[in-house]
């Protein structure tokens, strides 16, 4: 057993991270064949891969030598990744994580805003959030970040922007911009203060300092907590039981829960019309008459 990457020609050039090391690789392709990943097909990624399985996406961030740092080439490559994903029906959920032990994303690419301007400074965040962090946040299809080591700055704020956060027991967290003379850019003003109340927010983006994982268990950043090597099983039980439920459902859950954070939106009244909105669909239809019927939903894509 072990982990190896190939190009696959039925899919353009997407790499498949593949987990059975005995198989030849056309018996590997047979397999994978039913895996139609359409919306992907021509598509050259060359700093992260993509992996598909069981209605689970999965993205790892490729740039380990840089402990995965987002440059804008990778936000690029992940905004069209996450879009393909999200409008593949047969991909449930979405699982993100970084290449190596060692980082999940050690923030922005530094190398690349040391020299910006105001105005390329204002671009650089109003672009990542709409590429990136909020299309991330208000994807309908369910985003799960294993964070696998340090997850500092834009990194952080990626974890934050997922709709959850797995770490491993060495996950190192924090938001160190104004040890670089700037602030959060990404969203960490404000989601952070949302997952761990103003206080915390402030003493971790003043201070700098990173927390470990438990500590970010405790402050309700992360969900869970588990060994390094047990992470993507982990994500990936959490992932197959959300899974089995109405992807339609769980889209429109989503919206309603998002809706609490939104300025000038009434959540409320978003979960009013939503809850209305399900009685109309064919998962609500299939949810109700497989209860009923004493037999697991089968919700169709
Ligand atoms: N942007 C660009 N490059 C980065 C980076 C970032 N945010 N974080 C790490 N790297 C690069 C390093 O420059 C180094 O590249 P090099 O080998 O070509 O010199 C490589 O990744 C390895 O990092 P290094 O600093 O040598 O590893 P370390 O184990 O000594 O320290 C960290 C790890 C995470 C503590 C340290 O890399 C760090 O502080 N990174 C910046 C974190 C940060 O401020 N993020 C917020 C940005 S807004």
């Amino acid at each position: 057993m072990g982990i190896s990457t190939i190009p696959f020609p039925a899919f353009g050039y997407i790499s498949l991270v593949l987990i059975e090391l005995q198989e030849d690789t056309a018996s590997i392709r047979a397999k994978h064949q039913s895996f139609e990943l359409k919306n992907l097909q021509n598509m050259n990624f060359e700093n992260i891969i993509i992996h598909h399985e069981n209605q689970i996406g999965q993205i790892t961030i490729n740039r380990p030598s840089k402990l995965n740092a987002l440059n804008q080439a990778t936000i690029q490559e992940l905004h069209s990744a996450f879009k393909a994903l999200n409008e593949d029906a047969n991909v449930r959920v979405i699982i993100l994580t970084g290449e190596g032990e060692k980082a999940f994303v050690a923030g922005a690419d530094i190398s690349e805003f040391a020299h910006f301007s105001v105005e390329q400074g204002t671009e650089l965040a109003a672009s990542g959030h709409a590429n990136l962090f909020d299309f991330i946040e208000n994807l309908s299809t369910p985003v799960i970040a294993c964070v696998n080591g340090f997850a500092l700055g834009g990194g952080l704020e990626l974890a934050m922007a997922c709709h959850i956060r797995i770490a491993s027991d060495n996950a190192k967290m924090g938001l160190p911009e104004v040890s670089l003379g700037v602030i959060p850019g990404y969203g960490g003003t404000q989601r952070l203060p949302q997952l761990v109340g103003k206080g915390r927010a402030m003493e971790m983006i003043m201070t700098a300092s990173m927390i470990d994982a438990q500590t970010a268990l405790n402050y309700g950043l992360i969900n869970h907590v588990v060994p390094q090597v047990e992470l993507l099983d982990f994500a990936k039980n959490i992932a197959y039981k959300i899974s089995k439920n109405s992807p339609k459902a769980i889209a429109t859950a989503i919206e309603s829960i998002n809706a609490n954070f939104k300025d000038g939106t009434n959540g409320f009244e978003v979960e009013i019309q939503n809850f209305g909105k399900c009685f109309g669909t064919n998962d609500f239809k299939e949810g109700t008459t497989a209860f009923l019927e004493k037999r697991k939903a089968n919700f169709s894509n």
